[in-house]
């Protein structure tokens, strides 16, 4: 199929970043968010971003203008009956995506590609959730969307071959490299990064080091770009808990129990970059 305009339902740092990425690969971009002021708030953020790449030299002004020319933020999900890819990145709430989903299918025609960017949800209910269960992937980008090369191409039983070409090569399209991954609980990064950094908030909670030093060993000492609670501010420290909880329920094991620092921080508002306040920005 021939993909030419895509709409990207949610506007947060992960839906905007989405949409980002998809108007710099030339791709025209319906951005909607149910809350106005957050659909309003995206462009002018990623302006923002994209300013320190223009002074670096590595995009001229006019190259970010005309990818930004390329995003229209929508009032409502009626545009998306014109486009041929829809991607949800809203909260990571099932019976909320669902409800979204089942909106979606009733606007779209039957051909439109659905994915999801769910980080801890099951992309195979999901899909059932969207009464298009052949046409349904997962896509699973990583934060900051525009820069890391990587997706998750989540494919459940029920995925078309049709479909996996078409979104891999989409994904290829806007830059990325895709990954297929079966439809298991944190597919692969999560799986692995989030129970690493769950331990790195166990080290700090014991005092075995304090936060800089416990993100300058592994910064040093293997080569990450940022510490793992460096990482969890970026991420959300309210992404990490759900993570987290969601592979201790669906792998039933207490493995994955949070760390109770994390809870703490949760409940506090502390989450990191968005909220300024997390284990390493505005202590
Ligand atoms: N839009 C597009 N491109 C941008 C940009 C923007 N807003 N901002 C920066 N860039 C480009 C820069 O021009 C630069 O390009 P070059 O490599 O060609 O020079 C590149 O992106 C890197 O930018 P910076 O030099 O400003 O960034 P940095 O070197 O300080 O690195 C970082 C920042 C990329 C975030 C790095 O610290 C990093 O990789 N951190 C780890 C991030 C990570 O692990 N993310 C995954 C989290 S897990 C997740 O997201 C999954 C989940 O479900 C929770």
């Amino acid at each position: 199929m021939n993909i030419q305009r895509v709409l990207v339902a949610g506007a947060g740092t992960m839906g905007g970043g989405i949409a980002q990425t998809f108007a710099q690969g030339g791709f025209e971009v319906l951005l909607y968010d149910e809350v106005p002021e957050v659909a309003a708030s995206a462009v002018p953020r990623m302006e923002k971003g994209l300013q320190k790449v223009v002074e670096k030299g590595k995009m001229t002004a006019d190259d970010v203008a005309a990818s930004l020319a390329r995003i229209q933020v929508a009032d409502d999900l009626a545009p998306a009956a014109q486009c041929q890819f829809v991607i949800e990145a809203i909260i990571e709430d099932f019976a909320v995506k669902a409800d979204l989903l089942a909106e979606l299918a009733s606007i779209c025609p039957p051909h439109t590609i659905f994915a999801t960017n769910t980080s801890s949800l099951s992309v195979t209910d999901l899909g059932q959730a969207s009464g298009r269960a052949a046409n349904f992937v997962g896509l699973h980008f990583f934060n900051p969307a525009p820069i890391m090369k990587l997706v998750e191409l989540v494919l459940t039983p029920e995925t078309s071959s049709e479909t996996a070409e078409t979104v891999g090569n989409l994904a290829v399209a806007i830059g990325k490299v895709p990954v297929l991954v079966k439809d298991s609980p944190g597919f692969v990064c999560n799986r692995l990064l989030m129970p690493m950094i769950n331990e790195a908030i166990v080290l700090l909670e014991e005092g075995v080091a304090s936060a800089e030093d416990i993100d300058t060993v592994m910064k040093l000492g293997c080569g990450f770009p940022m510490g793992p609670l460096e990482l969890s501010d970026l991420i959300g420290n309210d992404i990490t808990l759900a993570v987290m909880e969601s592979l201790r329920e669906r792998l039933s094991s207490d493995k994955y129990q949070p760390a109770g620092l994390l809870e703490e921080m949760v409940d506090d508002s502390r989450l990191g970059r968005k909220t300024g306040s997390g284990f390493t920005c505005g202590r």
